[in-house]
């Protein structure tokens, strides 16, 4: 995704910089070649050696590292090596530096001396965010044509709720493949996906659940990722978690806390795919104690779980595509073709456990693709990361179009 960009990682005295040792890596992983830079104020909250280390490269923060030998880090070099120049975090001080070019420590000689493209994820207090004086700096940077990324509401180290949180590493870590990546078909797009399982408690020591393994919901998010999209996956319990660093992964473990998580992405989604086979019935209670054996039988009340593809899909906007998947063992086509209009879908994938080498566990599978009106297109077995493929390829016709 990133190999052999070049890219200066800027940091700045911000709580949030230690964040920034997760982005380097996950930049080093995606392939980058990654050098950092370090603000004297960002001194006091990390040390270089946990960048040298994770960056594989030596980490400057000052003009000269050895006073006695007089040794000069060469800022111009530096700046010139970059094809980004990524600020994160991107602390008030910095920024109001950035907008009125005060070059006064060797991070500023560095970023002025950039002739790439500079991006900047910003980290403060939701005040000092909102405060004017920010605002006509943040202005001001993306006037000199620098890439702001906004930074998310949420808790802040000062107690405080509000606007003012750095994005993510892997947020940021997909704000860069898409600036590297502009072509991509999804580049832009943002893709929810659910896999795996779900466990539903009976006491603290048993779980309803199924045989899913998550793998085709994980090779989907996968393919999604590679062809651009910021992808969240909504994962119930699912060995295999995707290698690809710009996938940011939500772990659930029940029907419910699935539901909880897609809802607060699915507004932001313009893809939204449901591989998981989620439960669809739960214990009516949970016993707070192991349930000791007893009798010869024991009979479970059983209660619905909510619908996460039918809730959602009720909610759907115009412009946003949403792909189910039905697991049927009977009257195939008529039964996912019903499951496509109740759960208001765009599209669905069909597995029949008719097929061998197709549903669970399997790393094989065979889907047949069903629209509305009925319309529907089969494919042979193949390998998931294959089938995952024909899927997204169906989604890029769907939401492109
Ligand atoms: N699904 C869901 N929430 C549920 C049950 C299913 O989001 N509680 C989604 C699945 O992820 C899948 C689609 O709905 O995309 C169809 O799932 P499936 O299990 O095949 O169908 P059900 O609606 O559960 O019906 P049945 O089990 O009776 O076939």
């Amino acid at each position: 995704m990133l190999k052999g960009k070049k890219i200066l990682l800027g940091i700045t005295g911000s709580i949030a910089a230690y964040k920034s040792a997760f982005l380097a890596r996950l930049l080093v992983q995606s392939g980058a070649e990654v050098k950092v830079v370090m603000s004297p104020a960002a001194l006091e909250f990390v040390t270089p050696l946990t960048f040298a280390t994770l960056s594989k490269n030596p980490v400057h923060s000052d003009f000269t590292e050895n006073k006695d030998t007089g040794e000069w880090n060469h800022h111009v070099g530096l700046a010139l090596w970059a094809d980004l120049m990524l600020m994160a975090p991107l602390s008030a001080d910095t920024l109001s530096k950035m907008a009125h070019a005060q070059c006064d420590n060797f991070l500023m000689a560095v970023y002025m001396s950039a002739r790439c493209p500079v991006m900047v994820a910003p980290a403060m207090d939701h005040d000092m965010f909102l405060h004017p004086g920010t605002q006509e700096n943040l202005s001001k940077i993306k006037s000199f044509g620098h890439i702001v990324l906004a930074p998310n509401e949420g808790e802040l180290a000062s107690g405080l709720s509000g606007k003012g949180r750095m994005e993510e590493p892997e947020e940021i870590l997909q704000a860069v493949v898409r600036f590297f990546n502009p072509d991509l078909p999804l580049s832009g797009k943002r893709a929810l996906v659910t896999a795996g399982p779900t466990y539903e408690k009976i006491d603290p020591v048993r779980f309803v659940g199924n045989f899913s393994s998550g793998k085709m919901g994980v090779a989907i998010a996968e393919t999604l990722a590679s062809q651009g999209a910021d992808v969240v996956l909504v994962a119930g319990p699912v060995k295999d978690l995707p290698s690809q660093p710009n996938i940011r992964v939500v772990k659930v473990t029940s029907a419910h806390e699935m539901h909880q998580a897609c809802l607060a992405e699915f507004d932001q989604c313009d893809i939204t795919v449901m591989a998981a086979a989620v439960a669809d019935y739960k214990p009516a209670t949970v016993a707070l104690e192991k349930v000791k054996k007893k009798e010869d039988e024991w009979a479970l009340t059983m209660v619905k779980t909510v619908d996460i593809a039918s809730d959602l899909g009720s909610k759907k906007r115009m412009g946003q595509v949403m792909v189910g998947f039905a697991l049927e063992t009977e009257n195939e086509h008529s039964n996912a073709a019903l499951k496509l209009s109740k759960k208001n879908l765009d599209m669905i994938v069909l597995n029949s456990l008719k097929d061998e080498g197709a549903g669970f566990g399997t790393d094989t599978n065979k889907i047949t693709l069903i629209w509305p009106g009925n319309k529907l297109k089969e494919f042979g077995l193949k390998p998931k990361s294959k089938v995952a493929e024909d899927i997204v390829q169906e989604i890029c016709q769907l939401i492109l179009k």
